[in-house]
Order: C-alpha cells, then structure tokens, then sequence
C-alpha cells in the first residue's frame, strides 16, 4: 500500500514572525503555505517580484487570519536583507524564524565552469544565507529566542558529478549550520538544515526540459521511486521551527526517498 502525504500541526508556530526568503516559488512557497496554516506572520523575501505578489496574493486568499508581507530583493545584498529583516519587525515586532530557501542550481563540467558561475552559486547559496542569519541572529540574540532553517540539499551530503559549485555551496551550507548552532545555542537559537532529495519544482522542471536531469533515472535510481512534493519538504520546516522540535538543532535533515542510502 502507498501511503499519501498527511500534513500534521505542531505546537508554538501560531502568532510567529517568519521571514522566508526564496518565498515566491518552489520549495519556499510550499514552506509559506505551511507555516500559514499553522496561523503564523510570514514576510516573504524572493528576487522575483512578479511570483512575489502572485504569492502573496494566493496566500493572503487562503489564509486571511495570517499577516503576509513582501520584500523584492537578492539575499546576496546585504542592505536588502538587513530591510527585510527591518521589515519583517515593523509589521509584526519580531524575527522568530528564518527560512533560507533562496538558492540557484549549477551543473556544469567542472572543467568548463566559469569562475563567474561558481562565484554566483557560492554567492547566493552559501554567502546569501549567511548574510540572511547573521541579520536575523542580531535580532534573534536580542529576544533570545529563534529558528533558523537553512535549506541545503542532499548534494551538500554526497558527490554529484558536474555541480562541483552546487554541491560545494550545499556543504558550505551545512558547515556553516553546524558552526552557527554552536555558537549560538546560548543564545537561545537552534540551526538546522533541511536536505531535499530531487523535489518537482520550478527549478527541477527547468533542468528536466533542458535534459540536464534525466525524470526516468532519477525514478528508478529513488528507493521510493519518485521525485518528493515541495510540501513533503515543507512539513519537516514546520515540524523542525516547532516546539516538538526543542532539543534538535545542528544537524541536516534530509527528505530524500531514500536516495542517498542506495549506492548504485
Ligand atoms: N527542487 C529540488 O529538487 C531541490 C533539491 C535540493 C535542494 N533544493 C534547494 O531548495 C531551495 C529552493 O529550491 P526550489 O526547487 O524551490 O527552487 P525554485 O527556483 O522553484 O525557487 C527558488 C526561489 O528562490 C528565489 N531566488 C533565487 N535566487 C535568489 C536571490 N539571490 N535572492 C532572493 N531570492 C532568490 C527565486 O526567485 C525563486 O522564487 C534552493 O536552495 C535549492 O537549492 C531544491
């Protein structure tokens, strides 16, 4: 028998202030959606303004007891991070909880990739989220209190051939997770990562059209065999920023499908 997805409600998100960058689209518009149903505050900071307002439109239909906002801007610019996160606190007074999902794929031969495409990849992966923690870690050492969720990728665990700058950018992303939860636990603020395996998103689509994904193998080579929902990724985000989730912090988490545990 296979089992369908059951979303579930954990305690301590309601009334919460959420900024959620990468926010419009995919796996962080999945997250939004979540975080709305548990009836918490949701600013949404993503570089595309047209599927930023689409989303804030469809989410404000949806869920109006919540309070949504936006911010147009790239987690790769400091001033527009420090403005949502100055945003996000004047409309709701706090920053409780920070989603990193803004992030870029790179697949190419590492031979031929130029240094411009894996400075980009490293920027807004791995730079772009520790801009976005840092600005809301100021905040979240103030209140004492705080959730950061970054959203990595299984490839930040394993090798994947010809995204040297992804996968690099990923583990990047979950050093720094390790480090920041240290460092920060007395302050109050737990870190994790959440580790997709392949998701159906925009970004996934995009690559399986131009072929650079392979949707057949990709089936086959999953346990489970098929590709997850960005809502199966999204219940872990709830359930990890919730207070089930109290003493869990510093570690990856993958939602894969098993892929990673098959070794052929
Ligand atoms: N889809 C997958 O299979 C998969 C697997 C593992 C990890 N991930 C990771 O999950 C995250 C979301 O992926 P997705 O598949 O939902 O992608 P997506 O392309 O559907 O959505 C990403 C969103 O981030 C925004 N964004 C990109 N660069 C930005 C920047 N510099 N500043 C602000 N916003 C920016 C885009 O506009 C878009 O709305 C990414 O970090 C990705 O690496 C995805």
């Amino acid at each position: 028998m296979t089992r369908s997805f059951a979303p579930a409600t954990y305690p301590g998100l309601e009334g919460r202030a959420v900024l959620n960058t990468g926010g419009a689209k995919g796996i962080g518009y999945a997250m939004a959606n979540a975080f709305a149903r548990h009836g918490a505050d949701l600013l949404l900071m993503d570089m595309d303004a047209d599927a930023l307002a689409t989303a804030a439109k469809t989410l404000r239909r949806d869920f109006p007891h919540v309070r949504i906002e936006t911010y147009a801007g790239s987690v790769t610019d400091e001033a527009a991070v420090e403005a949502a996160c100055a945003a996000c606190e004047e409309a709701f007074g706090r920053v409780d909880i920070l989603l990193t999902n803004a992030g870029i794929s790179m697949n190419r031969p590492s031979t031929e990739l130029t240094l411009n495409e894996w400075r980009r990849a490293v920027d807004v992966n791995l730079t772009g989220t520790f801009i976005c923690a840092q600005a809301a870690a100021r905040r979240m050492i103030a209140q004492k209190d705080g959730v950061i969720l970054n959203t990595a990728s299984m490839w930040g665990l394993a090798s994947s051939p010809g995204r040297a700058a992804y996968c690099a950018s990923k583990a990047g992303v979950i050093s720094l997770t390790e480090v920041l939860a240290d460092e920060w636990a007395e302050h109050g603020i737990r870190v994790n990562a959440i580790c997709p395996g392949y998701i159906r998103t925009a970004l996934t689509d995009e690559l399986i059209g131009k072929g650079t994904l392979d949707l057949a193998r990709i089936e086959t080579r999953t346990p489970q065999g098929r590709m997850g929902t960005p809502e199966e990724v999204a219940e872990m985000a709830v359930y990890l920023a919730s207070d089930a989730a109290v003493f869990v912090t510093g570690h990856a988490h993958l939602s894969d499908g098993g892929f990673l545990v098959r070794t052929f």
